[in-house]
């Protein structure tokens, strides 16, 4: 067996419920294993230059599984960014990484896990490149990573929009208003696609449907001949307006990405000078990333946490963990930043979405949720069954 030595752990971008539970997931494990672990503070600026660090054992990380935030600290900006705009990578500074591969050989560090999105993987990537023992765990609110399921905390963050969406009912119905929630997501609509269904929504608009204004006064006013006088909209934050335009509150730039919102005022105040109706709009904004997480998610970002440092053990380096339900698995980080995982407008979900009557601002009315797509079979293999896998089903194993 080689000698062990260290495991470093980080956590970068914004913030998100379960981090702390893949935090606690790696400390468990990797102290099972012998290793010694250390946390490194405010995302990758922890690495170098001055390198930031603490021990973590088994007393800091006790109790940490259900809460909010992260121990350790993080940031979606400065010096390691290597994102722009919606698809455009950039490299690091070359002194930079020099910096951070001396703190990996100070540390004798045998890996170091990133929990990140696209952004902060996509950092991971560049230092895997440069030779460095890296290892990714993927994290937002968003879901837009491809090759994964699901990352952990976007079901805290839909828990989040659907409670708001169950509050949003019933003041819009007793004053008879539109109501707009705008949702994060960036250039995903995951989270208004989920919370919208959740939460009974009436109009969902996200970045991969393009939407018009007439479409969804047809069915405000459809809703209205209904008997129903109040409406439900979920809009991401992505969702761009008809022609194009992305709505911003800050362009990005060299050391961030863009922040986007605004299009849930620019909605609701169309909707009040287009139609003779009262709207009101609520931006649930950073309440999507506090509070701790879901059961869900806890129990994904623990399995992460041991997949990952599995990965440093077997020497996996570059590659992410990721979830292929209802195992967790493996990917080369490279495929998991190659493209963002979008909503697919075919998907079953979308379909269920549109049976159950709401509208994604695409048409003017209803029109048969099944027509552009078709069944797909689970192949048989993909299913647990013991006489398949070749395994003891649970009666033959010996108690
Ligand atoms: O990526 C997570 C996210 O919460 C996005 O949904 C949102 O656009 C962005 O981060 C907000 O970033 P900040 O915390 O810098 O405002």
């Amino acid at each position: 067996m080689s000698q062990r030595h260290r495991i470093g752990i980080l956590t970068g971008g914004g913030d998100c419920p379960g981090l702390n539970a893949v935090i606690r997931g790696v400390v468990k494990t990797s102290l099972h294993l012998g290793y010694e672990v250390v946390g490194f503070l405010r995302g990758f600026e922890g690495l170098a230059d001055p390198a930031e660090y603490i021990p973590l054992n088994a007393q800091n990380t006790t109790g940490i599984l259900v809460q909010g935030g992260t121990i350790l600290g993080s940031t979606n900006k400065g010096r390691f960014n290597a994102t722009r705009g919606e698809d455009e990578r950039t490299q690091l500074a070359p002194d930079l990484v020099e910096a951070v591969r001396r703190t990996f050989k100070k540390l004798e560090l045998d890996g170091v896990i990133c929990v990140g999105g696209d952004g902060s993987l996509t950092i991971a990537q560049r230092l895997f490149e440069a030779g460095l023992p890296i290892v990714g765990v993927p994290k937002t609110i968003d879901n837009d990573l491809s090759c994964t399921d699901f990352s952990f905390g976007f079901f805290s963050a839909v828990a989040c929009a659907t409670d708001a969406l169950d509050r949003l009912h019933s003041t819009a119905a007793s004053h008879d208003r539109t109501m707009v929630l705008e949702v994060m997501g960036r250039h995903a609509g995951w989270i208004a696609l989920y919370a919208g269904i959740a939460g009974g929504a009436d109009v969902i608009l996200i970045p991969e449907i393009d939407w018009t204004l007439e479409n969804v006064c047809a069915k405000i006013l459809h809703r209205r001949e209904m008997g129903k006088k109040f409406t439900i909209i979920v809009v991401a934050e992505g969702a761009k307006l008809p022609g194009g335009k992305l709505i911003k509150q800050e362009e990005g730039g060299a050391l961030r990405q863009s922040r986007l919102g605004g299009i849930g005022n620019y909605l609701a105040d169309s909707l009040q000078s287009h139609m003779n109706i009262e709207a009101r709009c609520v931006v649930l904004g950073h309440l999507q990333r506090g509070g701790g997480p879901t059961t869900f998610d806890r129990a994904l970002a623990t399995q992460y946490g041991t997949h990952a440092v599995r990965l440093i053990e077997e020497g996996r380096f570059g590659e992410m963990v990721c979830y292929d339900a209802p195992e967790i698995k493996s990917v080369k980080i490279s495929e998991a930043i190659k493209s963002l995982g979008r909503v697919n407008p075919n998907s079953s979900i979308v379909i269920a979405a549109k049976a159950m009557g709401l509208s994604f601002g695409d048409i003017p009315g209803y029109s048969n949720p099944f027509k552009d797509s078709k069944i797909t079979e689970l192949p048989a293999s993909s299913k647990y069954n013991p006489a398949l896998h070749q395994l003891p089903s649970f009666d033959d194993e010996e108690m």
